[in-house]
Formats: C-alpha cells, sequence, structure tokens
C-alpha cells in the first residue's frame, strides 16, 4: 500500500497531470483535493491530448477510481462539460468517478464577482481565472456556501440560494453595473445539475479511509503550486486554496498519518501567470524564446505565460512547506538549445543576502537575483528514457537543483508524452 501526493512546487503548470499520469499505472485511487476548474491538466498519451480541470488525471486509465474531495469547489457546468468530453472520445467515468457530499459549489454568482471584481480592481487586479475560485472560498469561508448535500434538501437549497443570490446581486448591479441574475434560473439549473450528479456523490472520506485499510495505492493530485497557497504562497497574488501537500488531508478528510511520500513537481525554469512578483523572470526576448519553445499558454485560460529562471530560493521554500520527499523535474528538454542556463541561488535585499523565501511580496517585488551560470547541453535530450544517458550538462544542472532544494531526484520528464519520462 502506498499514499502518495504530487503537488507542484512553483506557481502551478509544472506538468503536475503528467506525472501522476505516470504515477497513476500503480494506483486505485486517483484524487483531486483543492482548487477547481481554475486548473488545466494536461495529460498526453501516444500523441492525443487530453485537459482536465477537476476530473482527477487517473481517468485516464479504464480501471482507476477518481475522486473529487471536499476542498474542491466544484462547477457543475465545467463537470458535465468534461464528462461529456471524456466520454465522447470513449472514456466513460461512470461508476468510477466519485464526488464528496461536502464539495461546495461554485455558483453563476461566483463568476460573475470574480470576472467584474478583477475588472474594477484595475491594475492591482490579481489575473485570476476568472473561474469563480475566490468568490466561491470565500462563501465558505464565510459560512455561506452551497455544498453538494444541500442540493438533497430542495427547501433548503432554494431558501440559501435566494438569500445568496440577493445579496450578490446587490453588488454586481449597485458596485458593478451588471444585470441582476434571476433566481428561479439558477434554481432550475442547479437541480437538473444535481439529477445528473447524483450518481457520482459518496462521502468519499469514508471510502477513502476504507482504501487505506484496505491498503490500496492512493494517489492525490495538487493542483496551482506552493507559491500559489493561500497562506503559505504569494499573497495577495495567490489562488483561494491552500495548494500545498497539508491540504490533501484536510481537502478529503484523511490523516496526516497515512500519507507515505510527498512528490513535488519543479519545472527546469519557472513559469508564472497572472500577476504578482517573479524575482527570475526573463525579459521579454528570451521569455518569448522560452515561452514559444515551451508552449507556455495557460490550459485553462490561454494566456501567456511569464517565464523565467529557476529559483532555488524558491524551489528550497517549497521543499520545506510540503515536506517533499523527492522531486519530478520537468521540460528539461525546453533548455536543449540554450547555449548558458542560469541557476538563481539567492537574493540580494538592500545589501542583505537572503537565502529564505521573504514573506513580504513588496521584499520579494525588490530583491536582486543571485545566479550561478551553467553551460547548456545542446542536444535534443525528447529520446532519453535513462537517466544516465542524458548529457552531462543536463546530469549536472539537474543534480544542481536537487542540492539546492535539498531534495532527490525521482524522476525527470524530456517531453509531454507519458513516455518522455525518466525514472531517475
Ligand atoms: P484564481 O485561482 O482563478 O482565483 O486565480 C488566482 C491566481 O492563481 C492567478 O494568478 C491565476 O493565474 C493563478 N492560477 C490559478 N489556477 C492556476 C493554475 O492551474 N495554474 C497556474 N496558475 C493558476
Amino acid at each position: 500500500m502506498s499514499v502518495k501526493v504530487v503537488v507542484g512546487s512553483q506557481w502551478g503548470d509544472e506538468a503536475k497531470a503528467k506525472i501522476v499520469d505516470y504515477l497513476a499505472v500503480d494506483a486505485d485511487y486517483v484524487v483531486r483535493f483543492q482548487g477547481g476548474a481554475n486548473a488545466g491538466h494536461t495529460v498526453i498519451v501516444n500523441g492525443n491530448e487530453f485537459i482536465f480541470h477537476l476530473i482527477p488525471a487517473g481517468i485516464m486509465y479504464p480501471n482507476k477510481i477518481c475522486i473529487i474531495g471536499n476542498g474542491v469547489v466544484l462547477d457543475p457546468s465545467a463537470l458535465l462539460n468534461e464528462i461529456e468530453e471524456l466520454k465522447n472520445r470513449g472514456i466513460d467515468v461512470d461508476g468510477r468517478l466519485f464526488i464528496s457530499q461536502k464539495t461546495h459549489l461554485v455558483m453563476p454568482y461566483h463568476k460573475l464577482l470574480d470576472q467584474a471584481g478583477e475588472k474594477h480592481k484595475g491594475k492591482n487586479s490579481i489575473g485570476t481565472t476568472g473561474r469563480g475560485i475566490g468568490p466561491a472560498y470565500r462563501d465558505k469561508a464565510a459560512r455561506v456556501g452551497i455544498r453538494i448535500v444541500d442540493l438533497l434538501n430542495r427547501d433548503v437549497f432554494v431558501s440559501k440560494l435566494e438569500q445568496n443570490i440577493l445579496e450578490s446581486n446587490e453588488i454586481l448591479t449597485k458596485i458593478y453595473g451588471y444585470e441582476p441574475l434571476e433566481v428561479n434560473k439558477v434554481v432550475d439549473a442547479y437541480l437538473e445539475f444535481d439529477r445528473k450528479i447524483d450518481p457520482y456523490v459518496k462521502d468519499i472520506s469514508i471510502m477513502l479511509n476504507d482504501a487505506v485499510r484496505e491498503g490500496k495505492n492512493i494517489l492525490f493530485e495538487g493542483a496551482q503550486g506552493a507559491l500559489l497557497d493561500i497562506d503559505h504562497g504569494t499573497y495577495p497574488f495567490v489562488t483561494s486554496s491552500n495548494t500545498i501537500a497539508g491540504a490533501a488531508c484536510i481537502g478529503t478528510g484523511i490523516g496526516p498519518t497515512h500519507i507515505d511520500e510527498v512528490i513535488g513537481v519543479m519545472k527546469a525554469y519557472t513559469t508564472r501567470v497572472g500577476n504578482g512578483p517573479f524575482p527570475t523572470e526573463f525579459d521579454d526576448e528570451m521569455a518569448k524564446i522560452i515561452r514559444d519553445m515551451g508552449g507556455e499558454y495557460g490550459a485553462t485560460t490561454g494566456r501567456p505565460r511569464r517565464c523565467g529562471w529557476f529559483d532555488g530560493v524558491i524551489g528550497n521554500y517549497s521543499a520545506l512547506i510540503n515536506g517533499l520527499s523527492s522531486l519530478a523535474i520537468t521540460k528539461l528538454d525546453v533548455l536543449d538549445t540554450l547555449p548558458e542556463i542560469k541557476l538563481c541561488t539567492g537574493y540580494r535585499y538592500k545589501n542583505k543576502v537572503l537565502h529564505t523565501f521573504p514573506v513580504d511580496s513588496e521584499v520579494l517585488e525588490n530583491v536582486e537575483t543571485i545566479y550561478e551560470s551553467h553551460p547548456g547541453w545542446q542536444e535534443k535530450t525528447t529520446h532519453i528514457r535513462k537517466y544516465k544517458d542524458l548529457p552531462v550538462n543536463a546530469r549536472s544542472y539537474l543534480e544542481r537543483i536537487s542540492e539546492l532544494v535539498k531534495t532527490p531526484m525521482k524522476y525527470v520528464s524530456v517531453g509531454s508524452d507519458r513516455e518522455q519520462t525518466i525514472s531517475v
């Protein structure tokens, strides 16, 4: 039996789903525990691309049980679209996709409030995905959120919804100048949704604890990345959930003593979408080169990702707050043509050298980066399947990352296909 957590260890988009897909071959259960349809998890098998927003990437294997935990905020329309799309491509989720009754629902007013709020903030916007994630988690914390279990009792559901729409309409119409939402339309849409998702709803906390007791293999699939964590990330430029490994327990209801291994996924460089500090960010010219080579465009919004060198300070911090047991370093091949590769080993702020991650975003925004230079390998790595066959400069670059992050490297990815993975 093993319980593993796979987490993003930078600002998301580290190719977690590819690693989850690779590891899922040995898993009985694959579980999403936080975030929502803001995530875009891409899996490529034999050249066929699948992008998941809510359904765990393990669904690609015909006999895996896939779970959406209570820590996720669930947009029903996004889920139903995803189920439909999978069915059209020959993947049936029935009987093996389960959703916690405690999962909070993303409602139409969450999406409108997210989008209108961002517009209203102007240059101070976070750069959210506009999927209603922040407002949905805000309602959860304010104890006015609507959970899947609420759909069971029509009267309770309608009265909660009426109250929420009343309040949301005040903000939408009076502050943002939007049209009000009609209660009846939302009620009808969600009751229809309830009918469709009913077969998937379960007490997944019991289900997972039974699975642990029976010695099953469980793989938790994190979304976003450590630096987007609401508590530990570059606040306020973060998402609204806890993205670090500890959230796997909270977002499903299994205890921390059950977790055997935490695998941190890091790109061989760094990217970020949305606003906020990014110390190792490239200039426009270099960003364009890496963005084009790495296909660095958001899987959910299509936005161009900001790109930069690997940041060892962030890597090290991420390893600490996640308790990483090992690293999966992805997209090494994107660096194949570069003559020189830089690694950030520390920051300088007001003539002081910082080796730990500064909590204050203002400081992070103004640090000077300290780099060491590594010679590139300037050969293709996409066909390599054994660690020892990687060019010597690639190996020394990877080993330096592992040393800086103080975590052993277990996997290296040299392309987006399942096959293009090296077990170290
Ligand atoms: P939200 O999660 O839509 O509220 O967006 C908050 C911040 O997290 C923004 O900077 C987004 O670009 C970022 N974000 C959210 N989900 C992802 C993701 O899956 N990958 C990368 N960045 C993300």
